[in-house]
């Protein structure tokens, strides 16, 4: 259920595909090597595991057509789990994918990134100034009115100064700062639906964003068009959501309403079903914009397993804004206050969130 990293050689790729990456002991993994360009049949699979720093490991055996595996983790830890890929042509591709075995409430942050990881995403000096009325107009025809005198005047509002921060592959990064600071302006540059006033924003990758509650959905519609169309915006397939629409509909936990117009929804209801269709796969870039504090205390807990799940899944990076300090300080290794437009602090999690606590103390 995730899209990975594909390794090639010129003919042909292949991937690793983990149905969870996030269990608990005594459960098990099912690892899925999935090839394309070639005859997944004409090829030979050999899988191995091994115990994060060496140490321990198995195999599946020699190779043989058997492009799947199961994994009994023998005890908590991390395992890097491969495959070994041999094509009709001879030549062999690695894939690899790492997964969790422990208690889920033992989750830990990712470690701070080393400085030569990958960067998914750069900020480089972003400003972003919205123009806004400096006068209130009665009627649209005293607004009009202004406009052909040319006496329209506008206020420049600087929501964003100069903020620079990059994000490396796998990261849990989370966004702090008071109302109105420019949070979700930044997720907003970030996820491409802004365009920074100045400044540049890059981005690696597919991105599933969760900025604002209903975007992306049709009120008039049912909640199961609207899985179509939310799903159509990420970039889904149709068949896609038909494979994946039950479990969307059983993580949103909302069986019985599918047939209903998402304007009779509560907005919690609403952000089960965006939070649901957004992590149905792994994307490579989950942008969460408090969206979760709508839903209740049950579905917070879920929401938050299953970012811890995808923060467990080494190649997944999160972008977090919460007002809940625990939560950017249980999931972030590393944070960026932003307080009133201005770049105050960034750094790593217990820093930054110490000093953003002490703010007006
Ligand atoms: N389209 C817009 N036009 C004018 N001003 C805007 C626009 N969008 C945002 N702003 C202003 O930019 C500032 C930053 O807003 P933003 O929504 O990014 O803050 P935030 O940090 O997400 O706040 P909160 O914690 O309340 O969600 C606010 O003063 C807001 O009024
Ligand atoms: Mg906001």
């Amino acid at each position: 259920m995730s899209d990975n990293i594909e390794m090639s050689t010129d003919n042909w790729s292949a991937s690793l595909d983990l149905n969870k990456t996030l269990v608990e002991y005594g459960d098990f993994v099912a690892a899925t090597a999935i090839v394309k360009g070639a005859n997944p049949h004409a090829c030979t699979y050999r899988f191995t595991w091994m115990l994060e720093g060496g140490g321990e490991g198995g195999t599946s055996g020699e190779p043989n057509g058997e492009f799947q595996y199961g994994f009994a983790p023998p005890h908590e830890g991390k395992f890097l789990i491969t495959c070994d890929i041999t094509g009709p042509d001879g030549q062999t591709v690695t894939a690899s994918r790492w997964m969790t075995c422990g208690d889920t409430d033992e989750f830990t942050r990712p470690p701070l990134p080393s400085p030569d990881a990958e960067t998914v995403v750069s900020v480089d000096d972003v400003s972003m100034v919205f123009n806004i009325a400096s006068e209130q107009f009665n009627s649209l025809k005293e607004y009009f009115i202004a406009l052909m005198r040319h006496e329209l005047k506008f206020k420049e509002f600087r929501a964003l100064d100069h903020i620079s921060f990059e994000v490396k592959r796998g990261e849990a990064f989370g966004l702090v700062g008071t109302n109105g600071s420019g949070k979700s302006t930044m997720l907003k540059i970030i996820a491409g639906v802004l365009d920074a006033s100045s400044g540049s924003c890059r981005v690696a990758g597919t991105i599933a964003p969760l900025i604002e509650l209903g975007a992306g959905f049709d009120m008039e519609l049912t909640a199961k068009e609207n899985i179509y169309l939310n799903g159509a915006l990420l970039g889904y397939r149709k068949e896609f959501i038909d494979e994946h629409f039950q479990d969307i509909v059983e993580f949103a936990e909302l069986q019985n309403f599918m047939e209903m117009p998402l304007k009779n929804y509560s907005s919690g209801m609403v952000a089960r079903i965006a939070f649901a269709i957004a992590t149905i796969t792994e994307p490579d870039i989950l942008i969460v914009d408090e969206t979760l504090s709508v839903g209740d205390f049950l579905f917070q807990k879920k929401c938050e397993r299953r970012i811890k799940e995808l923060v467990s899944a080494d190649n997944v990076t999160v972008l977090l804004v919460s007002h809940s300090i625990d939560l950017v300080e249980r999931i972030c290794d590393r944070v960026c206050w932003i307080e009133k437009g201005k770049q105050r602090m960034l750094g790593p999690t217990d820093e930054v969130c110490e000093a953003y606590k002490n703010l007006g103390k």
